[in-house]
């Protein structure tokens, strides 16, 4: 599958070395993708919050090689080489070499680092593969000044198309503060491709919504998020769950435009349980939620039934609980974690952030 619009012919310009960086942030989705297809399309459309503080900053270095037959690079964590980082790089670079085809002509040095601990079990492929297709953008965007790429708005498909092919949910941290991705009959400009901004009304009530992560279980994953789409082949209820996320998604329009929070909730705890159960039911079945996380959950249920607050939670593929609530209740929600929560997060860790604009060249 080659997508024509992608392609740069011919690069007008040549340049011996050069250094660009980007930081991009995580996001956290509403309506879950789960489950693809080939070539990283996915089999239901996602939304997403985009998140500020969660982040990878990625500086790319490059030098033209004389041997213009393979790839070459190095990559650093935190300064420190990460061989074991190439093999998912090299993948990388081959989905998207037809793309960028100055790709084997330099040698590249990818110095990245998160702001988040890399063994916190937050994920780090959305922001890590978004700043890395961010940056090869950028020196594509260099070697072809003067022609289509210096449009912002081509310029940001381009990364998002780019970073799905590292990694699906990688496509919705381009842009903030609400993205869709995949297709769906009530957004005209929706692709499978890449992701795309919210394009309607937003009630002030999610602006500046936050976003705590409770880090509950800070282990490896137990399933790999290729496998774990890969389960809802042949899944028994694969099909409803699709229609479902279309639906959920359909009904989220109403629910920005409003500022309902009430169904706000019961739309995004509903799609991380189905996540969930989604996996509970896949041959072979998993959970992936942990005594802990149930306690959290119980412990925001019970919350939300003896005050007015109108926090929620999602999850996403593991254990680690994301609390979102609207900013008038930062205050409360902060001692209620304190008094409550943390005692359920290994070595009391958590995270507070809240939605971001999406991506930053530095
Ligand atoms: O981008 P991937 O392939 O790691 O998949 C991410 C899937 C979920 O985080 C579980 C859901 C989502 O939409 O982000």
């Amino acid at each position: 599958m080659i997508v024509e619009e992608f392609i740069t012919k011919s690069y007008p310009k040549t340049i011996e070395e050069g250094k660009v960086a980007w930081e991009s942030p995580s996001n956290i989705a509403l309506v879950k993708y789960w489950g693809k297809k080939e070539h990283q399309i996915p089999a239901n459309p996602s939304i997403s919050f985009t998140l500020s503080k969660c982040k990878t900053i990625t500086v790319l270095e490059f030098s033209e090689k004389e041997n213009k037959t393979d790839f070459s690079f190095d990559v650093f964590l935190n300064n420190e080489k990460k061989d074991d980082f190439k093999p998912k790089i090299e993948t990388f670079f081959k989905r998207v070499e037809a793309y960028l085809p100055f790709l084997k002509n330099y040698h590249f040095v990818i110095k990245t680092e998160n702001t988040f601990p890399h063994s916190s079990g937050i994920a780090s492929s959305a922001s890590g593969m978004s700043a890395l297709a961010l940056c090869l953008t950028s020196v594509d965007r260099m070697l072809s000044k003067n022609h289509e790429h210096l449009n912002k708005s081509f310029f940001n498909k381009k990364a998002s198309f780019l970073a799905r092919l590292g990694s699906g949910s990688a496509c919705r941290s381009i842009e903030g503060s609400l993205v869709t991705w995949g297709t769906h009959e009530a957004f005209a400009e929706s692709s499978d491709l890449y992701g795309v901004k919210y394009p309607f009304e937003v009630h002030e009530n999610f602006k500046n919504y936050h976003d705590t992560i409770l880090l509950v279980d800070k282990g490896e994953k137990q399933v790999s998020s290729t496998v774990g789409h890969g389960l809802m082949h042949n899944h028994p209820f694969a099909e409803e769950r699709f229609k479902q996320a279309h639906k959920n998604l359909n009904d989220l329009i109403a629910v920005f435009k409003s500022g309902d929070l009430d169904a706000f909730i019961k739309i995004v705890e509903s799609e991380a349980l189905t996540l969930h159960a989604m996996m509970m039911t896949s041959m072979p079945y998993f959970i992936l939620m942990k005594p802990n996380t149930l306690q959290v959950i119980n412990k925001i249920w019970a919350y939300r039934e003896k005050t007015d607050s109108k926090v929620c939670f999602t999850l996403d593929a593991g254990a680690n609980v994301h609390m979102l609530y609207p900013e008038n209740e930062a205050k409360n929600i902060n001692q209620f974690i304190n008094n409550e929560l943390v005692e359920h997060c290994q070595n009391g860790q958590y995270i507070n952030d809240k939605i971001g604009l999406g991506a930053k060249l530095l």
